[in-house]
């Protein structure tokens, strides 16, 4: 078996590491974010708004899975996805999540948990419609988290739908929709020479409180 690991920068090469200066240059959490993502969105070559998904399933068992952040404001980061799928299951369980995002071109990363919550259907639904017509089926023949017999199943089903659908409007499924991240915690990390890395803090113990913040060691 071949393993290829990076292996870790020398003593020098930390040492030469660019410092990224002042960053962490907003008192409010969500404007920093907004800040951050949209200097990712310039850098990253593909998918900026990507963040893996923490949930924890009956057990207590983590699990994770990368989605695509599609919408955020004071309310919260949303994401959609099959309810019906394993984070649906267990987001109905236990209504708490976390994510993580990882800039690698600019060597940052945030983390936000907190309860989560339902997009309202109208919400939901005005996002289905921007959808490429494509995606919009695939939302249709796509039962995702359950076994599935083989890729022709869901080519034929996918070729079912477009034939049901014709050149009609294609509704939202019921079992596909957005959930909200509500933020309780969100931390900045920042990458720095010699691996003395920074993280800005924000806590607040529910939805509607101000945000406290604080520096932890790296
Ligand atoms: C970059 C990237 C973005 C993704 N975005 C989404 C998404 O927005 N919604 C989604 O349901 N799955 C998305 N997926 C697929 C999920 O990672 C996962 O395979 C799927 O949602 C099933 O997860 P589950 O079985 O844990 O529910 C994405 C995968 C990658 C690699």
């Amino acid at each position: 078996m071949t393993r290829i690991i990076p292996s870790s920068p020398s003593e020098e090469a930390y040492k030469v590491e660019e410092d990224q200066g002042e960053v962490f240059t907003r008192d409010d959490p969500l404007a920093l974010f907004a800040e951050w993502l949209a200097l990712a969105s310039k850098k990253e070559p593909n998918d900026p708004n990507a963040m893996a998904l923490a949930t924890v399933d009956a057990e207590g068992l983590p699990d994770v899975r990368m989605v695509l952040l599609k919408d955020f404001d004071v309310r919260g980061l949303t994401f959609y996805t099959n309810t019906e799928s394993a984070k649906g299951a267990q987001l109905a369980a236990t209504a708490k999540a976390a994510v993580c995002f990882h800039w690698k071109t600019i060597r940052r990363q945030v983390r936000v948990r907190g309860p989560v919550e339902h997009v309202s259907a109208e919400e939901a639904d005005a996002y289905f419609a921007t959808r490429a017509r494509t995606a919009r089926i695939g939302a249709w023949a796509s039962a995702q988290s359950r076994p599935l017999a083989g890729r022709f199943a869901l080519e034929r089903e996918v070729a079912r739908r477009t034939a049901e659908f014709g050149l009609g409007e294609i509704p939202r499924p019921p079992h596909w929709s957005g959930y909200r991240i509500v933020p309780l915690q969100v931390e900045f990390w920042v990458n720095r020479p010699f691996r003395l890395h920074d993280r800005l803090q924000f806590v607040r113990p529910e939805a509607k409180a101000a945000w406290a913040q604080r520096r932890l060691y790296p």
